[in-house]
């Protein structure tokens, strides 16, 4: 589809459905074909909408954005957990011009309005011969979802908002995508220039909602607690254990959860 999102790069090839099964595996089976790096797949409907740790991300029609981004960078594998935390940036950076209300990170990947989540970035990658073939970003944003069972299910109710509920007025689903398309791409110019978040890392600090707060770390080997103190370049969360040793914690198979609940 030609579409203009006022990019260099990212969105040049840009693939719209009204309904698809995730975004991710179709952006995964283009990536396999000759795409560009920076292409943006996004649909109106998923049917099977992926989240993180192999759960599902409900995904219903006419209210929310669904979209992910096909990267093809020529850096390592291991600089790519990195870009999740980009995306968070540029999300929530876009929120907060578009909408006009503050938006926080819960590390490494949820954006947060009023300590309740409002989006989810799930990255996959895939390798070949020690070097990145292909990483897919795909991100799930809450946008005018009413506050009825039907769009916020029991499970989710005390964690999850959307921007409509946050701010009472409905958000335009298209002009919120291009400012988030845009901030990405100046976000990742940066993380590119160092190959890790220096030059992100006040920003996103600053946006850290666990920040010098207690929290769990669920680590499948075991869970423990201590306080969040922010990131390090690499993007590891540093939480300050009660004898105070810091430790780093490497995104992959943990997520952090408040003392009392999600944040
Ligand atoms: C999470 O668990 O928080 C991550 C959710 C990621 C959901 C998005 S929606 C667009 C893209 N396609 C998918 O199937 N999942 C991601």
């Amino acid at each position: 589809m030609e579409r203009s999102f006022h990019t260099a790069w990212v969105g040049n090839e840009f693939y719209y459905f009204d309904e698809i099964d995730s975004t991710n595996a179709e952006a995964k089976r283009l990536a396999q074909k000759n795409t560009l790096h920076g292409t943006v797949v996004a649909a109106d409907k998923q049917s099977a909408g992926k989240g993180r740790h192999g759960r599902s991300w409900q995904s219903p029609s006419g209210r929310d954005i669904y979209f992910s981004i096909i990267l093809k960078p020529d850096f390592s594998p291991e600089c790519a957990s990195g870009l999740t935390l980009v995306m968070a940036l540029a999300v929530s950076r876009a929120v907060e011009e578009h909408c006009g209300i503050r938006a926080q990170i819960k590390w490494p990947n949820d954006v947060v309005v009023n300590g309740k989540k409002v989006c989810g970035i799930l990255t996959e990658m895939c390798v070949e011969t020690a070097a990145i073939s292909y990483v897919i970003i795909g991100t799930g944003i809450n946008v005018n979802r009413q506050d009825t069972p039907e769009e916020f299910p029991k499970e989710i109710r005390n964690t999850a908002t959307s921007l409509f509920l946050e701010k009472g007025t409905v958000i335009d689903r298209e002009s919120l995508l291009q400012k988030i398309l845009q901030s990405f791409e100046a976000y990742y110019g940066q993380y590119v220039k160092h190959l890790s978040m220096e030059q992100l890392l006040e920003e996103y600090n600053t946006r850290l909602v666990n920040r010098n707060r207690q929290v769990r770390v669920l680590d499948p080997k075991g869970e423990w607690g201590g306080i969040a103190r922010g990131i390090n370049r690499q993007g590891e969360l540093l939480v300050e254990k009660e004898n105070g040793t810091v430790m780093q914690v490497y995104a992959g198979e943990v997520s952090v959860r408040g003392l009392y609940g999600y944040v």
